[in-house]
C-alpha cells in the first residue's frame, strides 16, 4: 500500500484513503485496508464508482455478504441493498444514530456505502466512535454496564416511514448483546446500545432501562467522538458495526440520494 496516502479524518475516528483502486487492490493492499478500518472505524476512499460487482468482490474480502431483509434489493444484484431517497421524502434511511443489524444474533461486521447519486449540498453521514466512548465512561458506570446486557429488535422496522419493506416473515425474535463488547478482532472495549434497535437491559423494565439508555445515547454521540462524512461522487465509506455508530443526514429535500449498500456477516459478541 506504499503509493496510499491515509489521513484521519477526526481525533477518534474515521481516515480518508487517496491513492487507493478498490477494483484492482491486491490482498496485501487490502489486508492493510482492513487494518485501518479496525484502527479508524470508518475510512472513506474517494472517487471510485464501483460496479456493482466489484462492490461484491470488494464486500467478499471482508466476509460472507450479510443481504439485509428489510432493504430493497438492486434488482439486477440482490446481494446489495438500495438506500435510496426519494426527492419528496422527508425521512431518511438511517436518519437517526444506530448500528446496522444489531437486532441480529451475529451482527454485520462492516458496510460498504457506494455513492450513486448524490444531492446537490447535504446527506453527509456521522459517525461516532463507540470505543472513545466507552474509554470516556466514568470508573463506575463503566464497572455496572459490565455486567448488563441489553435487549435488541429489528421491531422499529414496522413503523418505517422510509419505504422500508416490513414483510411479516422478515422479523426475528429479540437478541441480546452485552452493553459493553469487546471488538472481536483488537479486543477494544465498545459500548454497544443503540437507539433504533435497543429495547431495554436484560432483567430491568423498558421503563427502568429509559433514563439510562436516553443517557447513553447522548453520551456516545458527543461531537468529541464524531466525524463527518460528506459524500463526493463515487466516493466509498466502509465503517465496523461494532467500532461506530452512524447517522444519515435529512437535510437535502427536494432532491433524490441513491446509495449501494453492502453489509458482511460478523459474530456473536462477547462481553468486554
Ligand atoms: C445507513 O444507515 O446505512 C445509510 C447511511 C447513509 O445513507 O448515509
Amino acid at each position: 500500500m506504499s503509493d496510499w496516502t491515509i489521513d484521519k479524518m477526526a481525533g477518534h475516528c474515521g481516515a480518508r484513503l487517496t491513492g487507493v483502486r478498490l477494483e484492482t487492490a491486491n490482498q496485501s493492499a487490502l489486508e492493510q485496508m482492513r487494518a485501518a478500518l479496525f484502527e479508524h472505524g470508518v475510512i472513506v476512499i474517494p472517487d471510485q464508482h464501483l460496479s456493482p460487482e466489484a462492490h461484491i468482490t470488494l464486500a467478499e474480502f471482508f466476509g460472507p455478504i450479510d443481504v439485509n431483509r428489510f432493504f430493497t434489493p438492486v434488482a439486477t444484484h440482490p446481494m446489495i441493498a438500495e438506500v435510496r431517497t426519494a426527492p419528496e421524502q422527508a425521512a431518511v434511511i438511517g436518519g437517526t444514530w444506530h448500528t446496522d443489524h444489531s437486532y441480529d444474533a451475529a451482527p454485520a461486521m462492516c458496510s460498504i456505502l457506494s455513492a450513486q447519486t448524490l444531492p446537490p449540498f447535504g446527506g453527509d453521514t456521522h459517525f461516532a466512535s463507540m470505543s472513545a466512548a466507552c474509554a470516556a465512561l466514568s470508573p463506575g458506570l463503566r464497572k455496572m454496564l459490565e455486567g448488563v446486557q441489553a435487549w435488541h429488535s429489528d421491531g422499529s422496522f414496522a413503523d418505517s416511514k422510509v419505504g422500508i419493506d416490513s414483510a411479516q416473515d422478515a422479523f426475528r425474535d429479540p437478541v441480546l448483546h452485552p452493553a459493553l463488547i469487546k471488538h472481536p478482532v483488537t479486543g477494544a472495549p465498545c459500548i454497544y446500545v443503540n437507539g433504533d434497535f435497543t429495547t431495554h437491559f436484560e432483567g430491568w423494565s423498558v421503563e427502568e432501562s429509559a433514563p439510562l439508555l436516553t443517557y447513553l445515547y447522548a453520551f456516545v454521540t458527543q461531537p468529541i467522538f464524531t466525524a463527518r462524512v460528506v459524500w463526493e461522487p463515487g466516493m466509498v465509506a466502509i465503517w465496523d458495526n461494532r467500532l461506530v455508530q452512524h447517522y444519515a443526514t435529512a437535510d437535502y429535500s427536494g432532491h433524490a440520494r441513491l446509495m449501494h449498500r453492502i453489509t458482511v456477516q460478523g459474530v456473536p459478541l462477547d462481553a468486554a
